[in-house]
């Protein structure tokens, strides 16, 4: 049974994920309106503060439109708390079956991490189709992406690279066929969710789609 995949129109219209790190749980409604304002209705929250599952939940229950997925997940543990607290959608740095398994179980559109594709072909045979290609940037980027979707042509997987990109390099990332969206922090970073920066959290990410619309 494949595990449950994701609408991709629905998930990200501009085919751009912002990957957060959240430390203040009063910041994740602004965040998201932010965003949502700026063309991107949608985040992955990383669970690597301890306020990123109560952020989830905030979004989830503020703006139930707003696709809010929960990232960094490392066990299975987490994939439940991820699902438990309205996750749309999960996505790890790795891949194991213990992880597909929970996202199973647990009816979580999920996005495991892959740096080989070695991984890819356990993951197809694990019932998954989308995987994130990380750390893209230390990989090789976009040359390493497509000599990986060469040979995978004629299989099902999809890529959404992330890890060190920027808006210079994100329109040449989603002109790969494969790739169905791309993630990064830059659109919202740490430090300007800290400071309440959510102005220039809406310019950035409209900076970003109108990158992408070009
Ligand atoms: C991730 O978890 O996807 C990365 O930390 C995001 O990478 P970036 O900070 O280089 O955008």
């Amino acid at each position: 049974m494949i595990v449950s995949s994701i609408d991709l129109t629905r998930l990200s219209p501009s085919r751009l994920i912002p990957v957060i790190e959240i430390s203040d749980v009063a910041a994740a409604v602004p965040l998201a309106e932010a965003l949502t304002e700026g063309g991107i209705p949608v985040a992955e929250i990383t669970l690597r503060t301890p306020q990123a599952v109560e952020s989830i939940e905030r979004i989830r229950a503020a703006l139930p439109d707003f696709r809010v997925g929960a990232g960094s997940l490392l066990n299975a543990a987490q994939v439940r708390r991820a699902a438990d607290a309205g996750a749309s959608f999960g996505v790890s740095p790795g891949l194991t079956p213990q992880l597909i398994e929970a996202a199973r179980a647990s009816d979580l559109p999920f996005i495991p991490g892959i740096a080989t594709i070695g991984e890819v072909l356990q993951g197809l045979e694990l019932g998954v189709e989308r995987f994130k290609f990380f750390p893209a940037g230390n990989l090789g980027g976009v040359a390493t992406l497509k000599a990986f979707a060469a040979p995978l042509a004629q299989t099902s997987a999809a890529f959404m690279p992330t890890g060190g990109i920027t808006l210079d390099t994100l329109a040449d990332y989603l002109a790969v066929p494969q790739v169905f969206a791309v993630g990064g922090s830059w659109i919202a970073t740490r430090d300007q969710i800290a400071a309440g920066d959510f102005a220039g959290i809406t310019e950035r990410a409209a900076q970003a789609v109108s990158h992408v619309a070009r």
